[in-house]
């Protein structure tokens, strides 16, 4: 994880470098840093936790200078303080990292063994040393760079400043995503566009084993063989007024409010006046055998939910994994399978390593991600953008609404294609789904007390049946990640096969039932949970609450809606409790302890 910023400007570099990380701090929270050379001097200002703690700093201490690096931390190595923090120094290099240098230990003990002291216990602090001992010797800065590089195993974007230099930056990437943004007799490097978008549209993605060497006026790219390359330069167009909270409290609470919207730009973009269903021409489910959905998180949930579509309304076999257990089990991949990797992010380490092991095995790769200039939609064969907008909250809501609108879609499109039945109603209803979600987020205030009351628990089960179930999994997951509540979910039939041991009046279980085909059954596993004294919160709609709300502490009504479509609805109120909850027990919301939004480690 961990984000990078770089600039060889015209302007004070300082305020710079922490507009581009203000867009970056969803890589990581736990301390932030810049160094910049002014006068040919290399200084750097660094502080423990967000990036506001960064900026009261350069207040009391500011930093002058044209050229910085900046860097934002997701803690891999060594605890989040001030010594750990980036950039790292030594002597007059100084350099920003994301990603695992995986021989460090190999690399201090050689470093070690010549003289070389450490003042820090990330990895990062190896490769700073490295370049010094390659100045040291009398290489360039240039030349240390790229020798250092060849020493490095593991996954690196790094960006090096050197002492002396105004006018020099070095830019290289293995496994990490970097890009290069073009100004106007400036140059900018960052871990994404999006921290970029404040400074130029033009931006550089620089490919793996790239080495950049960069100063206001040129850039100069050499591949992984040392050749030199000449790398695209892409209009970015971004919402530069992305980070704002529109008024709401959270970002969270905004991309909930967002969803609506979200998904009718989705179905705007996938569903034609006439219903049809409009997907690149180029995915063609008549020629598929199977398919194999990959992800991480809650886009691992997604994926899930999209098995039941299109096993059974395509009637194809599907076979759903994380993407840290698919890369290295080494599945046979056999003609015939379509990939699809599901990432908000798009560049999700293990999401990325998995579609990277599909790659000329699988008949076709398919990249569902939100951000369409992204590793994964770089690789894909196949880029369905799923449009739900920028998403910063760490927890994810919208962009999981619209990976199953589109998923959906898909699972509709390969009945069409495979000659099965599509389900009554569909895809027309999809059209009522906006509707129906604003309807649901409008009636919350019921899930502001239930919330309250499941703030107080220490452990919390979600029950789900069918395509419920992956929902009671992400429910039980937003809720962990939010308001640190030990939360698991299960699939309602499981319970009796262990789980009914936890049961007792401090572990309340909130079960989502619509009242579809497998409502009675999950009805009576709920039962179960209330003869063993549990406590039941309820999510249903009006008629499920009307059959089975005898004994429940809580029920949640929401609106009748199409069978198939209740897993998007039933995220809403997942999406609440967490929230609520996490209000009750004041954790942070947004940006919760220990994660980053875009996991770019393994
Ligand atoms: C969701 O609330 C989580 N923060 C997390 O599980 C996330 O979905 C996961 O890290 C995958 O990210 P991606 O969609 O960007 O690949």
């Amino acid at each position: 994880m961990c984000g990078i910023v770089g600039v060889l400007g015209n302007h004070e570099a300082a305020p710079i470098l922490v507009e581009g990380l203000k867009r970056l701090e969803y890589r990581g929270y736990d301390s932030a840093g810049i160094a910049t050379v002014d006068a040919g001097k290399l200084a750097r200002r660094r502080a423990v936790g967000k990036l506001a703690n960064l900026s009261d700093l350069l207040v009391h201490e500011p930093l002058a200078g044209k050229s910085g690096i900046g860097h934002t931390r997701w803690a891999t190595h060594g605890a989040p303080t001030v010594d750990n923090a980036h950039p790292h120094r030594a002597g007059p290099v100084a350099v920003v990292h994301n990603g695992i240098i995986e021989n460090f230990k190999e690399l201090r003990a050689n470093l070690a063994a010549d003289g070389f002291e450490f003042s820090t216990e990330t990895d990062t602090e190896t490769v700073a040393l490295l370049a010094e001992r390659h100045l040291r010797n009398g290489l360039s800065p240039q030349e240390a760079a790229y020798q250092t590089i060849g020493e490095l195993d593991g996954a690196f974007a790094l960006a090096f400043l050197f002492d002396g230099h105004d006018d020099l930056m070095i830019a290289t990437r293995k496994g990490s995503p970097l890009a290069i943004g073009h100004g106007d007799g400036e140059m900018f490097v960052g871990s994404d566009a999006i921290a970029l978008a404040p400074f130029t549209d033009q931006i550089t993605y620089l490919e793996e084993g790239d080495f950049a060497i960069l100063t206001r006026t040129s850039l100069e790219i050499r591949d992984q063989n040392g050749e030199l390359a000449n790398r695209q330069k892409r209009l970015i167009q971004l919402d530069v007024a992305r980070i704002d909270k529109g008024g709401h409290k959270h970002f969270m609470a905004k991309e909930i409010a967002e969803q609506p919207t979200a998904i009718d730009r989705a179905l705007a973009a996938y569903l034609g006046h006439d219903n049809a269903i409009n997907l690149p021409e180029a995915l063609d489910f008549s020629k598929i055998e199977r398919v194999t959905l990959v992800a991480c998180g809650t886009g691992y949930y997604a994926c899930l939910a999209a098995k039941y579509w299109f096993e059974q309304i395509a009637r194809v076999p599907v076979e759903v994994d994380v993407a840290s257990e698919f890369r290295y089990r080494e599945p046979p991949i056999t003609p015939g399978t379509l990939a699809i990797f599901v990432s908000q992010s798009g560049e999700t380490a293990d999401t990325l390593a998995a579609l990277r092991y599909t790659a000329g095995k699988a008949t076709q790769i398919a990249g569902l991600v939100n951000v369409p200039e992204s590793s994964i939609a770089r690789e894909s064969d196949v880029v369905l953008p799923i449009l739900a907008g920028p998403e910063i909250s760490v927890a994810s809501t919208k962009a999981f609404t619209c990976q199953l609108v589109i998923l959906l879609l898909m699972a509709l499109k390969a009945a069409e294609q495979r000659g099965t039945s599509l389900p009554a109603g569909l895809p027309q209803d999809l059209r009522s789904l906006p509707g129906l979600i604003h309807q649901t987020i409008a009636g919350e205030s019921k899930v502001k007390s239930v919330s309250r009351e499941l703030a107080k628990a220490q452990d919390i089960i979600f029950l789900g049946r069918g395509h419920l179930y992956p929902l009671a999994l992400e429910g039980a997951l937003k809720l962990k990640e939010l308001s640190y509540i030990h939360a698991e979910g299960y699939a309602s039939g499981e319970l009796k096969h262990g789980p009914i041991a936890l049961i007792d009046e401090n572990v309340p279980v909130v079960v989502m039932a619509p009242s579809d085909a497998l409502f009675d059954k999950t009805v009576s596993n709920m039962q179960e949970v209330m003869a063993r004294g549990g406590k039941v919160v309820l999510i249903t709609d009006a008629k499920g609450a009307q059959l089975a709300s005898d004994g429940v502490t809580e029920t949640l009504v929401l609106p009748e809606v199409n069978d198939a479509l209740s897993p998007i609805l039933y995220a809403i109120p997942a999406q609440q409790i967490a929230y609520y909850t996490a209000i009750a027990k004041g954790t942070d919301v947004d940006q919760p302890r220990n994660l980053a939004k875009s996991v770019t480690v393994e």
